[in-house]
């Protein structure tokens, strides 16, 4: 596997990698690989002949008050794995190589309405900072398609969105989540869970579930249901942040007439802000 820090460098490798009619399957990141990463990566084999992946902590999709600083970096980690499970090519660029001006004068991308919805009503700006990466990261890369986790369910819909919306020629791919044995996500942050923390983690995929249960047999109201799962989270021992049920196409309060749902939740437990879906189809 090749590693590449400079937009020049990867551009010029991938040109070659092009004219030999190689298709180019693209995993952005932002490091600290897991093994849910490893399911994207091994996804990006089967779709592509040339796999990319990039490793970028975008400074862009962190708020003031989100401490980018304390994200494990662990680069010469990521890049063993990578290579093990079949990538040619890392990008790793810096803040500089990709916002040379700063970020504050960076042109932005704003899928609007999916954006400030959800956890984009949690974290102001977060996704307008994922889209203006992910533009970034397509417009460098040129990928025929690009590999992303259902875990990160509004992001997925935010590139889709995005993609269509700026006719981009890129094909997106949605991975399903890849979980511990006791149900947890895969998940960076997991790593900032005390032994205790961890322990009580998995209360946020067993909620989902007895939601689903709830949904199947129409044991109650959707606004009944939320609110017994967030005591249950709460009870558990997590703080609230949100717990919905919404249309899997657009993320909206679903009409009586949805059939295709997800279930999506997002709360505190210590430092970490959890997140996890599930997907649900009603008969
Ligand atoms: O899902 C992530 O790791 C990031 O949001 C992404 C898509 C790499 C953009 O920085």
């Amino acid at each position: 596997m090749k590693t590449f820090h400079t937009v020049a460098e990867l551009r010029a490798e991938l040109k070659k990698e092009r004219l030999q009619d190689k298709s180019i399957a693209f995993v952005p990141t932002m490091g600290n690989l897991h093994d849910g990463h490893m399911s994207l990566i091994r996804r990006a084999v089967k779709e592509g002949d040339v796999v990319v992946s990039s490793v970028f902590l975008n400074p862009m999709q962190f708020s003031a008050n989100e401490d980018i600083e304390r994200y494990p970096k662990t680069l010469e980690e990521d890049k063993k794995v990578l290579k093990a499970n079949g990538c040619h090519y890392l990008f790793a660029p810096d803040a500089k190589e990709m916002y040379p001006d700063g970020k504050r004068s960076q042109t932005q991308i704003e899928v609007v309405g999916l954006s400030n919805i959800l956890c984009g009503a949690t974290r102001p700006g977060h996704f307008v900072g994922v889209s203006t990466v992910v533009t970034k990261l397509f417009n460098i890369v040129q990928p025929d398609c690009a590999i992303f986790g259902n875990k990160d369910f509004q992001q997925l819909k935010v590139i889709e969105d995005m993609v269509r919306d700026l006719s981009s020629n890129v094909r997106i791919i949605g991975v399903d989540i890849a979980r511990n044995e006791d149900g947890l996500a895969m998940s960076s942050r997991n790593g900032y869970l005390t032994e205790e923390e961890r322990r009580i983690a998995p209360a946020m995929y067993k909620t989902l579930l007895w939601a689903k249960d709830a949904l199947l047999e129409n044991r109650a109201s959707h606004e009944d249901i939320r609110e017994q799962a967030q005591q249950k989270l709460e009870t558990a021992g997590f703080k609230r942040d949100y717990f919905e049920i919404r249309a899997q196409d657009n993320l909206q309060t679903p009409s009586e007439e949805e059939k295709s749902l997800v279930i999506l939740a997002a709360a505190y437990l210590g430092h970490a802000r959890l997140i996890d879906n599930l997907r649900i189809e009603l008969a």
